[in-house]
């Protein structure tokens, strides 16, 4: 048995194993409508098919607006239901589970998809943007300058993140993922750089997390049995800048809100920012964060190999790995790690079988 391969149980979810795949959006749903294209179904099916114990589905918006682009999953609306259903049908009848990651991305929304040849920055609104909002009327780059969040906005995103929520799990999601990393809206709130409010919801990092524990209590509140993580760029990499004693802190309080699981990652609110990407590079802060924590930590970044992520995990810096691009490349990571650790606790689906023999 290795460590890798192990079960966690968490909040009387069992999963199969401790290696997932992080959320990445696909920007696929071409129509516009935050809908599931049948890109989505193959791309989360062939995922979840291939050893990982859960997969995360991209980020997805709780409010039109709060979309990164106007091609990224939505799940403000009931219609939107079905087609994540099927999704998450089929993750359960290969053995894994399945969780949704939801955003508000703020400043960083209505923008081009991170794809090869396509412009970077602000759609225009008559190509189909929007303006945004974010705690500050603080651009990120040369992307749209939000307006300032009302008080008002902030209850109807704690609302639209409580409803969105629901969604997933009447769509048979076994987890949901709130999105405060990479210079979406909450990570905006968490980070100095980019929230300079004096009200209720700026300044000492109890307001700048209200709106955090308020989704996150409005959530337990309609769904006491849900399972909830939440994801955290747990660095910005600057001085001044968000950072992991405050990502520890804010994190016991997640827990005491309802939280299950912190999902380290960093970066993303900073246009330019000495990152030193190198293997493993966030594993020494979802250490810090694991030393304090009630909860399990994840950690994902620059994880690609079966060795490396056992390590990572026997050595107590992390609960659960989460891979990205090395999922991109080749979904069967899992299926491969399991075999070259001689894991004995993952079972190949029948039709792949004869291909691990
Ligand atoms: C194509 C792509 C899309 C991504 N989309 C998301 C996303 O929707 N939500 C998120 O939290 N992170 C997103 N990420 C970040 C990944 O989840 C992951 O944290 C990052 O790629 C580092 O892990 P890796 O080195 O294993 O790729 C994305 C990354 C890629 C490559």
């Amino acid at each position: 048995m290795t460590r890798l391969f192990d079960p966690i149980e968490i909040r009387g979810l069992s999963i199969k194993n401790r290696l997932w795949v992080a959320p990445m959006c696909q920007y696929m749903s071409h129509t516009n409508d935050g809908k599931v294209q049948p890109w989505h179904e193959v791309n989360y099916g062939v995922l979840a098919r291939g050893g990982a114990g859960l997969a995360m589905v991209e980020a997805t918006g709780v409010l039109p607006e709060g979309r990164i682009t106007p091609r990224c999953l939505g799940l403000w609306s009931d219609d939107q239901i079905a087609g994540l259903s099927r999704i998450a049908d089929f993750a359960h009848s290969n053995g894994a589970k399945i969780g949704i990651q939801l955003n508000h991305a703020g400043r960083k929304a209505s923008t081009y998809e991170m794809f090869p040849n396509v412009a970077a920055g602000s759609v225009p609104i008559s190509e189909g943007g929007w303006s945004t909002i974010a705690p500050s009327a603080v651009a990120f780059d040369n992307f749209y300058e939000p307006s300032i969040a009302t008080v008002d906005e902030m209850d109807r995103i704690v609302e639209a993140f409580r409803a969105a929520a629901a969604r997933a799990t009447a769509a048979g999601f076994d987890v949901i993922e709130i999105h405060s990393a990479h210079g979406y809206l909450l990570h905006e709130l968490l980070s100095p750089i980019s929230n300079r409010r004096d009200d209720e919801y700026g300044g000492s990092l109890e307001n700048r997390a209200r709106l955090h524990r308020r989704i996150l209590r409005s959530i337990k509140a309609d769904q006491p049995e849900a399972v909830i993580f939440v994801r955290i760029s747990a660095s910005e990499w600057v001085e001044d800048g968000f950072d992991v004693d405050e990502t520890v802190k804010v994190s016991t309080w997640f827990a005491q809100d309802g939280a299950d699981l912190i999902d380290i990652s960093s970066g993303g609110n900073v246009p330019v920012a000495p990152i030193p990407v190198r293997p493993s590079y966030q594993v020494p802060l979802a250490q810090a964060v694991k030393a304090n924590s009630p909860i399990p930590v994840g950690v994902a970044g620059l994880i690609t190999q079966a060795s490396q992520a056992e390590s990572i995990l026997t050595t107590g810096q992390a609960d659960v790995i989460c891979i990205g691009r090395e999922a991109l490349r080749d979904p069967q990571f899992a299926h491969k790690w399991a075999k070259e650790l001689r894991a004995d606790s993952n079972v190949v689906p029948a039709p792949l079988w004869r291909g691990y023999l």
